[in-house]
């Protein structure tokens, strides 16, 4: 068995399909939800779920090892970023080579980095008169948005798109792929 923990700070509508997801598959579990944020919706999701949350503050994250200990108890073995706002600290990457992924709303490496997350991408791309946006799913290493790549799919900019109407595009590319693509990774390091 995998057990999964998933890293969100916000609705987390990604979280609720990965858990869906591997609701009904034997090999992989999401056995925790961990957030940043004390109100964020992730948690009302989870707790409908019956997944445990962890709830830490900045301070929890990255001056001590609670977390870390919290995942080593709970068994987990791989780390989903969806929707977390938080550069991830070089203890948890260390601990978990390979085995962090993160989901971008974009085509990186363009639109990524500092402070480029939910609708400022969006509108970044806007901005650029591009015709086409995606999403793009990475191993996560020491740089926001610079880990290698394992997926990316598209879909077009329509004129007259807000950042709102692309989030929803986009949104939809990560509903049907990355629960996919999380256990596509997962059973191809298994056989490795
Ligand atoms: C998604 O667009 C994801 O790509 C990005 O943050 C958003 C999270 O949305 N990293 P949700 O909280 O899963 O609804």
């Amino acid at each position: 068995m995998h057990h999964l923990a998933i890293f969100a700070s916000g609705s987390g509508s990604n979280a609720e399909n990965i858990i869906r997801y591997f609701q009904n598959k034997p090999q992989i579990r999401v056995s925790c939800i961990c957030t940043n944020r004390p109100d964020a919706y992730v948690i009302d999701r989870a707790e409908r779920l019956g997944i445990p949350v962890l709830i830490f503050t900045r301070a929890d994250f990255y001056e001590t090892d609670l977390v870390l200990k919290y995942l080593i108890s709970n068994k987990i073995d791989w780390i989903i970023l969806a929707g977390f706002l938080w550069l991830v600290p070089a203890y948890l990457i260390d601990n978990f080579p390979q085995r962090l992924i993160n989901i971008h709303p974009a085509l990186l490496p363009k639109f990524g980095g500092k402070g480029m997350y939910g609708q400022h991408v969006h509108q970044a791309v806007i901005d650029c008169k591009e015709n086409v946006s995606g999403i793009t799913i990475h191993y996560v290493n020491h740089e926001y948005d610079r880990g290698s790549t394992i997926f990316q799919a598209t879909c077009p900019v329509e004129a007259g798109d807000t950042p709102e109407s692309l989030a929803a595009r986009v949104h939809e590319l990560e509903y049907a792929y990355f629960p996919k693509i999380i256990e596509q990774e997962i059973l191809k390091q298994q056989k490795t």
